[in-house]
């Protein structure tokens, strides 16, 4: 079917001051369907499809009263939950400040820190469901270094998730390809029924993110 003018491709000119990277940035966010999809649904991140497919594919939300999004902004992600269990309590927590989603509790800290980890397990208020962690760390261009502080992050949601879960509990996280690390990896195996890696078609071919999802938090 010939394309009308109005949905053909979106072509970005490339500014006098704009870098060759960040055009094609641009240009492929305006081109991107699930960019305009979040758009028109009302979503603050295309990110948000990635929870919408990784749900549907392993049930996350269901039946969940307790949810902790690690890395919330700019909030894509509890948005979902909101409308898919919108009696669950939500309370994330990310650097950046978040516009408020109403029945959310955010904090503005960096989770790394003992204290916003116990500003966390105060805001939950019990046990909770499911633990989610969208954090990656901003890059530096070095490969390990970058390898190394996005495993940081991880490992440290995973610890958060073993002492804050309840019983048959799940936690979700973003990995890099390759997957979770070998002890990270024997850690979530002694704690969880099943561990299982997943790539939603959301996430970007090219990216070298994958999400770990692990199931059945023995307690
Ligand atoms: C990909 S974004 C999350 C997108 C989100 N899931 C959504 O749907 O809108 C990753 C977020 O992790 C946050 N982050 C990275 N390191 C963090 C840390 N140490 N503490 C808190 N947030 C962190 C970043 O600021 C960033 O906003």
């Amino acid at each position: 079917m010939a394309r009308s003018g109005k949905d053909r491709d979106t072509r970005v000119k490339t500014a006098r001051k704009r870098s060759a990277s960040s055009t094609r940035w641009l240009q492929r966010q305006l081109n991107d369907p699930y960019v305009k999809q979040a758009k028109a649904e009302g979503y603050r991140s295309r990110a948000a499809y990635k929870l919408i497919e990784l749900d549907e594919k392993f049930g996350l939300l269901k039946g969940v009263e307790r949810v902790v999004d690690l890395g919330i902004a700019p909030g894509g992600w509890s948005q979902v939950a909101r409308k898919r269990i919108p009696n669950a309590s939500i309370v994330g927590i990310d650097l950046l400040e978040v516009e408020p989603i109403e029945g959310v509790t955010i904090f503005q800290m960096d989770f790394m820190e003992d204290d916003a980890q116990i500003a966390l397990e105060k805001a939950l208020n019990g046990k909770a469901d499911l633990v989610l962690s969208d954090m990656a760390a901003n890059t530096v261009g070095h490969k390990q270094t970058d390898h190394l502080r996005t495993m940081g992050l991880v490992e440290a949601a995973a610890w958060f998730a073993i002492e804050n879960l309840a019983r048959d509990g799940a936690f979700l996280a973003k990995v890099l390809a390759g997957g979770t690390d070998s002890d990270l990896l024997k850690l979530l195996k002694q704690h969880f029924r099943t561990v299982k890696h997943a790539k939603p078609p959301a996430s970007r071919r090219g990216s070298s993110e994958w999400y770990v999802v692990a199931q059945g938090f023995k307690g």
